[in-house]
């Protein structure tokens, strides 16, 4: 089977080398990839925006299937149109991406289907967004309502800065995106990603992890995509995972499926895990980066079967085997990162991290130049390494990091903190 994968980060990079593994994969392009997928994939240069231009390499190279990495292609209706042209994809179709495209149409699925998340509003004007603030008092966050790269929420904690928040979205600051602001209560607890997939019907949990989002130690500092991720984490465990199945997963599948958009693909959610149990925050309509780094070095089911299965409908009887190790990725992203950063400065030392004994090297923001590696993005390697306990694998993971010799790169060097703190107390 000829697969065809869309995307360029770490996501893709863990996805590339979990395909690699099944033995029904005969041929793997990636468009338009990086450094590292270079290594175990053809890159193709198609831009996957240019849905006309995918269908065309699709049809001249005889691809089976396509799968898509990131939120931008799906939400823009890559799947609707591969259906259309008659070429198998995994992902959600646009109507049901909408979960990830706008946060007001998830809000109301979850008043719909009863799906337990914070109380909030919905505006499309700064006046009555202000009364909205000015009643319900602070903590209160502010998002804007589309796709704005992470950047667009903010967790206000006095009302100046929630009013502040309103202001800037209404003037344009995220652009189209915040043409429409929701604004909610704060949840308090402590968040978990959690990764489902499903086929419209029936659903399969994966697995839960913890992201790291601010970019410094002690998370500190501004959002970023992601700055390290482990799996599993002690906050979901089977009760709670179960949970979070029948009160948020199950509910969302059985809701978009009734209205006749049903959701193929993977469902990403990000909860907070308060006292009284899983709250939703948000939706992602697809894995998660840095989360994939760890998620699928645990995988020892066949992730391209799982993935076919899914998008033909047929994922009853399927399970998702996972290794009971943990998997801790640490990004290594290039100084500056989220703000301004260089591209172009040289990496070495990954063949010696990637040579250690349960670590995995994925590249993000790479390119080869003359033989070498070159940083080529902001996060640009996501190191996993696999170990007994959370603490353990954060020693190998960081042990990893250490070989490479990147004078440009940074990391956090606290990934993990709160499960090898609770490690260390026994807690
Ligand atoms: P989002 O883009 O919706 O994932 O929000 C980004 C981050 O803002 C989340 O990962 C949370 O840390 C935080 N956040 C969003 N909504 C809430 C909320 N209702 N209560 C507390 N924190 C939130
Ligand atoms: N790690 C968060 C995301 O993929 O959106």
């Amino acid at each position: 089977m000829h697969v065809l994968l869309i995307g360029s980060g770490g996501r893709e990079h863990a996805i590339a080398a979990a395909l690699r593994s099944s033995p029904k994969l005969t041929r793997l392009s990636c468009a338009p990839g990086n450094a590292g997928i270079a290594e175990i994939a053809e890159l193709v240069a198609v831009d996957p925006a240019d849905h006309a231009a995918v269908i065309a390499f699709c049809k001249a190279e005889g691809v089976d299937f396509v799968v898509i990495g990131p939120e931008a292609p799906l939400v823009a209706g890559l799947v609707d149109d591969l259906s259309d042209a008659g070429i198998k994809a995994f992902g959600p179709k646009k109507e049901p991406a909408r979960l990830e495209g706008s946060k007001a149409f998830t809000k109301e699925l979850c008043t719909e289907a009863g799906i337990p998340t914070a109380a909030y509003g919905r505006f499309s004007d700064a006046e009555a967004a202000r009364a909205y603030v000015l009643d319900r008092g602070a903590p209160i966050v502010v998002k804007a309502d589309g796709l704005a790269a992470g950047k667009g929420v903010v967790v206000a904690t006095s009302v100046e800065e929630a009013l502040a928040a309103v202001d800037a979205c209404f003037s344009g600051a995220f652009g189209a995106a915040g043409a429409e602001v929701v604004i909610e209560d704060c949840l308090v607890g402590e968040e978990a990603s959690f990764f489902a997939i499903t086929d419209g019907i029936d659903v399969l949990p994966l697995a839960a992890a913890q992201d790291h989002k601010r970019v410094g130690d002690g998370d500190t500092g501004p959002n970023t995509g992601g700055m390290g991720a482990y799996s599993p984490t002690p906050v979901v465990d089977d009760a709670m995972e179960m949970r979070i199945m029948d009160e948020i997963i199950v509910p969302t599948v059985r809701c978009l499926a009734k209205r006749g958009t049903p959701f193929v693909g993977v469902l990403f959610a990000g909860l907070m895990i308060e006292a009284d149990g899983p709250k939703l925050i948000e939706y992602n309509v697809r894995f998660g980066d840095p989360e994939t780094e760890v998620l699928l070095p645990r995988l020892r089911s066949d992730l391209l079967e799982l993935m076919l299965a899914s998008a033909e409908g047929r994922l009853s009887g399927n399970i998702a085997n996972f290794d009971e190790r943990t998997a801790l990725t640490v990004v290594m992203a290039a100084e500056g990162y989220p703000g301004g950063y260089r591209k172009g400065s040289r990496i070495d030392g990954l063949d010696e991290a990637a040579a250690l004994p349960d670590v995995s090297v994925f590249h993000a923001g790479t390119a080869a130049r003359d033989g070498a590696i070159i940083s080529n993005g902001g996060r640009v390697l996501a190191i996993t390494a696999l170990g007994g306990s959370v603490s353990q694998a954060q020693a190998k993971a960081y042990d990893a990091v250490d070989r490479v010799r990147w004078p440009d790169g940074f990391c956090r060097r606290d990934i993990g903190w709160r499960a090898v703190a609770r490690e260390k107390t026994g807690g």
